[in-house]
Formats: C-alpha cells, sequence, structure tokens
C-alpha cells in the first residue's frame, strides 16, 4: 500500500560526482516538501554520513539557486564495500532515529551495490543512477554522460587545431573505466580518426596502420581517442596495468601516455597526450543532464510515496520507470558491436 501521508526522507550523493547531482537534490527536496508536505535532510560526504549520522537539514531555501551548479551540497565519498556490510546495522540505527520513511542514495554502480545490500536489509530505499559513465544497464541513460560528452568534444575541437598547426598526433584521454561510451560518443561527434574503447582491445599495428594512411593521403595531423580502460590485445604491445584502489577500482597507468609513445616510435611523428580527467565531470550539466536528473529526484519521491522501495529509477524510451536495485546491479551497459561499426574510426 502506498504511503500517502507525509513523509521523513533522506537523501545522499556517493561515488564520483557528476554534472546534476544538485539538480536531482534540489528536485526531491522541492517535489517532496512543497507538494507532499516532506521533511528532507541530506547525509553529507555519502555513504559516510548515513553511517556517522552526519547530517543537515534540507528546505527551499538549502536548495536555491543549485540547479545549474556542478558537484554536490551534501559533498561525496567512496567507501569501502567490507566498511557498508559492518555499518548495516549503524545506518538502520540512524535512520529510526532520524524517523526517516525513505533513504534516496544517488550514485553510480558502486554506490548502487551498497543501495542493494541496504535495501534487502530491510532499509526503505529508492536509488537513482548517476555516472558520466553511462555504463547502468538498466537504464538508456545517466544524467552527466552528456555534460562529460560535451565537454569531451569540445576539447577535441581544440585541440585539432592545435595538431594541424604542429602536424601532431594527439592522443586525448577521457573516462570509462569499464565502457567506451563517452569515448565514442565525443570521437563521433567531433570527427576523431581513431577510438579506442574497453570492450574491444586494440591492436597497435592496426592503430599505427590507420594513422599512417592518414598522413600518407596528406593530412597533416590525426587525433586518437582512448578510453582510460582501453588496453591492447593481448601479446601486440607492452603495456603497463595500474592495479586496483582501496576501493576494488582499477587504477590506470595511462593509456595516452603509453600510446603516444609508441605511435611516435612506429610513425616518426610527434605525438602528445592528453587527458581530460576530471574536467569531464565538473561544472554545470547540460540542459538534458538537469531535465534528466529533475526527472529521477520527482519519481524517486513519487516511489517513496508508493512504497515501492528496492527499486531505482531508469530512463527507457522517453519514459521514467521502476527498476529493482537486483537488477541494477547485475552487469554494466557495454557499448554494443553495431554502435562501434557506425562509428567507422573504432578499431
Ligand atoms: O565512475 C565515474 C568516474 O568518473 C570514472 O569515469 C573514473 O574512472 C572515475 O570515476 C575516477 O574516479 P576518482 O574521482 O576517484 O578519481
Amino acid at each position: 500500500m502506498g504511503l500517502l501521508r507525509a513523509m521523513r526522507i533522506g537523501v545522499l550523493t556517493s561515488g564520483g560526482d557528476c554534472p546534476g547531482l544538485n539538480a536531482v537534490i534540489r528536485s526531491v527536496v522541492h517535489r517532496a516538501t512543497a507538494d507532499h508536505g516532506d521533511e528532507v535532510i541530506g547525509f553529507m560526504d555519502g555513504w559516510k554520513g548515513l553511517l556517522e549520522g552526519d547530517h543537515r537539514k534540507l528546505d527551499l531555501d538549502a536548495v536555491g539557486g543549485i540547479l545549474a551548479r556542478g558537484g554536490t551540497i551534501l559533498g561525496s565519498s567512496r567507501v569501502q564495500p567490507a566498511h557498508l556490510r559492518d555499518g548495516v546495522e549503524r545506518a538502520r540505527g540512524h535512520v529510526a532515529e532520524l524517523g526517516l520513511d525513505a533513504v534516496i542514495p544517488i550514485g553510480g554502480e558502486g554506490t548502487l551495490k551498497a543501495a542493494r545490500l541496504l535495501s534487502d536489509a530491510g532499509l526503505p530505499i529508492v536509488g537513482v543512477p548517476k555516472t558520466i559513465d553511462n555504463d547502468i544497464a538498466v537504464t538508456d541513460v545517466t544524467f552527466g554522460f552528456d555534460t562529460a560528452v560535451g565537454v569531451a568534444t569540445e576539447a577535441l575541437d581544440r585541440l585539432k587545431t592545435t595538431a594541424e598547426s604542429h602536424q601532431r598526433v594527439m592522443i586525448v584521454e577521457v573516462m570509462g573505466r569499464h565502457t567506451g561510451w563517452i569515448a565514442l560518443h565525443s570521437g563521433m561527434a567531433a570527427g576523431a580518426h581513431a577510438i579506442v574503447v574497453p570492450e574491444r582491445p586494440f591492436d597497435i599495428e592496426e592503430l599505427t596502420a590507420r594513422v599512417a594512411a592518414r598522413f600518407e593521403a596528406g593530412k597533416k595531423f590525426a587525433i586518437v581517442v582512448a578510453a582510460e580502460g582501453a588496453k591492447p590485445r593481448e601479446g601486440t604491445m607492452a603495456f603497463d596495468e595500474g592495479g586496483t584502489d582501496v576501493y576494488g577500482h582499477e587504477r590506470f597507468a595511462g593509456v595516452a601516455r603509453q600510446l603516444s609513445v609508441e605511435l611516435e616510435r612506429r610513425l616518426g611523428k610527434e605525438a602528445r597526450p592528453v587527458i581530460l580527467g576530471h574536467v569531464q565531470r565538473g561544472g554545470t550539466p547540460t540542459a538534458y543532464d538537469r531535465v534528466l536528473a529533475t526527472r529521477f529526484g520527482w519519481h524517486a519521491v513519487e516511489a517513496a510515496h508508493r512504497g515501492e522501495f528496492g527499486m531505482m529509477t531508469a530512463l527507457r524510451g522517453t519514459e521514467i520507470t521502476l527498476v529493482p536495485l537486483a537488477e541494477a546491479v547485475e552487469s554494466l551497459k557495454t557499448v554494443p558491436a553495431e554502435r562501434y561499426d557506425e562509428a567507422e574510426c573504432v578499431l
């Protein structure tokens, strides 16, 4: 049965930040307080805030002017899975103490796994997916992706002019640990000459041949886009891998740097690595991301009022739907082969 009475809702942002987080927070507060008469609190710095009970009140004033702001007014952090597993009872205690009827965590793959863990433990959770990587399987798009692609595309456009002036090969590393969505979209949008993605290990011979053919055809420069998680086909090139960090995330040793050394040697042309890094995640969200984030926030509050816990908001076509958190964390959305074919320049 739905919960039609006013509620107390907790919201938090966890994992790597992403343009549009503030738009979700604002939307949750607007829908919950102005339309339902709810009270909303925000936990500080991700799951850490829930585990430690660190929170602040979120009213309409608190979310004034944040729609277009990048980052998250609540702060974010990553948490080690084991730390969270040990903290389930503490989290339950804080939810009870604060009289919360629902908790809305906004986050990517790791956050949604944590959300599922707490939901399975009986906490009233409605998840909201976010990530610039766009790799959450059960939603067509995550907010933040459009902004990141826009930033990367603008950078690629700019790099083309300087590459041409100096007859250089620019290898531009974009984010994308497991999937090449940002590389594919920005590469297509900017007309890159080669794109390498984690889903399809590249062959250095093929990559060299493609860039060489361009110079032989009289072109003065080349732009290669590499997703940070891209790797060479086994045995085709010496490659330094980076190991893992304390959160179990792969640490990268720099595909752009390694490729630029290799391409310069093989082609006899100057090559430069450019790592776009966190600039892709910073700053104001695009209109698309603001709208998607706002819709997710609205629907998360509605789901909470209907008592639909253990679910996550998702975009399917043009509709916002709810999908079980269990499904959300089953697999990642990788770039399908048909999408590479359309891009032509994916190796
Ligand atoms: O998952 C989002 C993401 O931006 C990835 O694309 C990237 O690999 C990672 O976060 C970077 O994480 P951090 O901010 O911890 O360096």
